[in-house]
């Protein structure tokens, strides 16, 4: 690219943020397009749309390769929230949607993206088309997958639920909103394969609580304890027992501390249910999307 056009994009991006912001402060939903928008005056909004329309299908292709691992191939969720939804918190209009793209959302696994400006729209109009079409049906039975978390899941001993059960693990409210059927399945039969880990790149700054650590540790008198970190700076460190006990020690009085990154402390299901029972579950979950 020459360098004026480099410079044309940046700008583009530039422009594309600034003008974005007002709007978000504001905390309005507002349409895409439009330009009354962010109090823009119609040659602004031109520079900023762009003369040519988006091109919903190259979004989709960039959406395929850069979101889908997270955000699933049609936006049903997995790792990353539902995006097919017709309401949602953060993303309440097109350029809202192209905020977050160039901008991540700080603290959690979202990341910024570095894309052309094009792609950015293009993405964004994929996106917010998605939220057009159907929702995601989750077969199965919820009813009976609330029987199985309460009874032979056990579930609430660690989990909580619309404000009932423990916390040793995420609370569960808004579960359905924030990870995709395929997801929630995989944490129910193999657990440990998405535990949060702050250390990794899409991580950098995620809070202490949202990155479920197992620790295990032995004082110097001997006793060995086991819990869920909830806290921890350079001389201390506070863990959570299986049976929701809090307990701080300081790293002085330690003979030894692991910290088992990547390990879940909560047991797979793969045997504990039929395929047809996690699914119920895996239905019940999904029906928990929080507040509107
Ligand atoms: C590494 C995983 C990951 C990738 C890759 C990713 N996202 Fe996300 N995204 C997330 C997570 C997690 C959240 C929810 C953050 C939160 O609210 O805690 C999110 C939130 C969002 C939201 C906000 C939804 C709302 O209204 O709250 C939008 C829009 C979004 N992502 C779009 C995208 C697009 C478009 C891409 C690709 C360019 C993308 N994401 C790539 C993980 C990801
Ligand atoms: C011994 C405690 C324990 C029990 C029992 C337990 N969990 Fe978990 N669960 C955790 C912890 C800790 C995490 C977070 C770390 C991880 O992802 O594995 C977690 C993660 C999850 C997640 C992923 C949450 C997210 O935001 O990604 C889901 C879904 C879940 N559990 C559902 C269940 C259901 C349903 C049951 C009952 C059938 C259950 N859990 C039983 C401790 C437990």
């Amino acid at each position: 690219m020459s360098r004026p056009a480099f410079l044309c994009r940046a700008l583009a991006v530039l422009a594309l943020i600034g003008a974005a912001v007002p709007a978000r402060l504001r905390g309005e939903a507002s349409p895409a397009g439009g330009a009354h928008e962010a109090g823009l005056d119609p040659a602004q909004a031109q520079a900023l749309l762009g003369s040519v329309p988006p091109d919903r299908e190259a979004g989709r292709r960039a959406f395929q390769a850069n979101c889908s691992g997270c955000h699933g191939p049609n936006g049903e969720g997995g790792r990353g929230p539902t995006l097919a939804l017709p309401h949602l918190p953060r993303a309440t209009s097109e350029r809202a949607i192209a905020l977050i793209i160039a901008q991540g959302i700080r603290g959690t696994d979202m990341p910024p993206f570095i894309l052309q400006a094009a792609d950015v729209r293009n993405v964004a109009a994929w996106v917010w088309h998605l939220g057009q079409l159907p929702p995601e049906i989750v077969p199965g039975d919820p009813r009976h997958g609330e029987k199985l978390y309460r009874d032979r899941g056990n579930c609430a001993a660690c989990h909580s639920l619309a404000g009932y059960g423990g916390a040793i693990g995420p609370d569960l409210t808004d579960i359905g909103s924030r990870r995709g059927a395929a997801y929630l399945r995989r944490a129910l039969v193999d657990p440990g394969a998405e535990v949060p880990q702050n250390f990794s790149v899409f991580r950098p700054e995620a809070n202490i609580t949202a990155n479920f650590l197992l620790v295990s540790l032995v004082t110097r008198d001997g006793t060995a304890w086991t819990g869920v970190r909830i806290n921890e700076d350079t001389f201390s460190i506070q863990i959570r027992d299986f049976a929701n006990g809090f307990h701080s020690f300081l790293k002085s009085e330690l003979a030894e501390l692991h910290k088992q990154w990547g390990q879940s402390p909560m047991p797979s299901y793969a045997a504990t249910f039929t395929p047809a029972e996690l699914a119920d579950l895996v239905a019940f979950l999904a029906a928990h999307k929080g507040q509107p």
